[in-house]
């Protein structure tokens, strides 16, 4: 088939330009109002500017459903066109077994190397020297998503961090409204914990734990702090009846929660609820306790494929994802920051720019914070789920376990 397809297509070239197109099938879990507005400045730019045709993969559920579907279909021999996944090693063993296409090329006549920023998203993305992704985006968990409404129903100023926020929640209350939204996923509540550590246990706790493994620093006062504010999120949750991150986010964009903590893909929805950040919603990184991000988000991978012209429009595609225009379009309809420092973000609405600054500012969380095994990581999930959805576990009940993990943590 393919030799005719090319004899076809050198036939075709005799009396036109264009060689036969590709489709490219494209596999991501971006399934939220926000999420698919975004992905589809991807397609958009991709059918505009190439023969090549997108088809859309999207697989519903979080990166913890898509992930798993995604990577067994490479194994299995029925790899998609391209796919996203997230920064950091997701995609190592693809890559060690030789079935991911080697972007090298590209990325040196591009120059991707001085265009990256922060750079080591695109370390994340090489193995021997050889780059077999492209960074898209820059996502960070730690922020607070305040509704104006709310907090005017309730009479009560929006608060400018995580503690005025826990001291207007019986305002909320008393006007029928769930303080925080939160959905009944563990690695929502799992992405709260880790917002509330950084935030109320400070940067160098949160490292001394998680990179250190320090069980010290796990018994610690400070962290007793963080604990009886995991407590106090759990609290405040009660009522939030939802299962999907949207629908929490859309608690919030409806005035029915006055707040949650999730990361800035969350912006989306605003956005696509057409409100106005600084107007109808507030964004806090860092809770407002302390202005950091960490350098989350995702890359887009190509499965190595036989077919020469679904190579070519891999290649097309890995180069518009990474080009000024489509970088913008994309991560202003993500509510995520650019992956490449060049960009004119004129657009750019009041919670980008207060990311932005803080990663010109260095305040970044350093990657490979998370060092645990996935055997430690599940064993400290199963911990703070018990305990957000247990409320007789108790502060010193789940420090004392916590501690226990991290001193043995692998
Ligand atoms: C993350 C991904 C974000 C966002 C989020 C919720 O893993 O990096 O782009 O989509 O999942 O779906």
């Amino acid at each position: 088939m393919k030799l005719f397809r090319n004899l076809l297509s050198t036939a075709v070239i005799g009396c036109t330009t264009s060689a036969y197109a590709a489709d490219l099938e494209v596999t991501h879990w971006w399934t939220s109002g926000g999420e698919a507005a975004a992905v589809s400045e991807f397609a958009k730019a991709f059918n505009e500017n190439t023969q090549h045709n997108w088809v859309d993969g999207a697989i519903a559920g979080s990166g913890g459903t898509a992930r798993p579907i995604i990577i067994s279909r490479i194994i299995g021999g029925e790899p998609m066109g391209a796919t996203q996944l997230n920064h950091g090693r997701q995609a190592e063993e693809l890559v060690e077994a030789g079935l991911m296409l080697d972007l090298t090329d590209i990325a040196e006549a591009e120059g991707w190397r001085d265009l990256v920023n922060p750079v080591r998203l695109l370390d994340a993305c090489t193995l021997d020297g050889r780059i077999y992704c492209v960074p898209v985006n820059i996502h960070s968990p730690q922020w607070l998503w305040l509704s104006h409404d709310a907090f005017a129903k309730a009479g009560v100023d929006v608060p400018a961090d995580w503690f005025e926020f826990v001291a207007a929640a019986p305002a909320l209350e008393a006007a029928g409204i769930v303080p925080l939204a939160m959905g009944q996923q563990s690695w929502q509540t799992n992405l709260a914990f880790g917002a509330i550590m950084v935030a109320v246990g400070g940067t160098d706790l949160y490292l001394d734990i998680l990179t250190n493994k320090n069980a010290d620093a796990a018994s610690s006062a400070e962290m007793t702090k963080v604990f009886e504010a995991f407590d106090q999120a759990r609290k405040l949750s009660v009522g939030s009846n939802v299962n999907d991150w949207n629908q929490a986010t859309n608690l919030v964009i409806t005035g029915k929660a006055g707040g949650q903590i999730h990361g800035d893909w969350a912006q989306g929805e605003f956005q696509v609820a057409e409100q106005v950040a600084g107007e109808d919603y507030t964004c806090l990184p860092g809770l407002g306790v302390n202005d950091i991000i960490a350098t989350g988000g995702d890359a887009f991978y190509f499965p190595l494929n036989e077919d020469d012209e679904v190579t070519a429009a891999q290649k097309e595609l890995a180069s518009l994802l990474i080009s000024k225009e489509v970088q913008v379009a994309f991560n202003l309809k993500k509510g995520s920051l650019p992956i490449r420092g060049d960009v004119d973000l004129e657009a750019a609405n009041d919670c980008m720019k207060k990311g932005l600054k803080i990663l010109a500012d260095g305040n970044v969380l350093p990657d490979g914070v998370n060092s645990f095994s996935a055997d430690t990581q599940n064993q400290l999930d199963t911990l703070m789920t018990e305990f957000w959805n247990d409320q007789s576990i108790t502060v010193a009940d789940i420090q004392g376990q916590y501690t226990k993990i991290i001193a043995t943590a692998d």
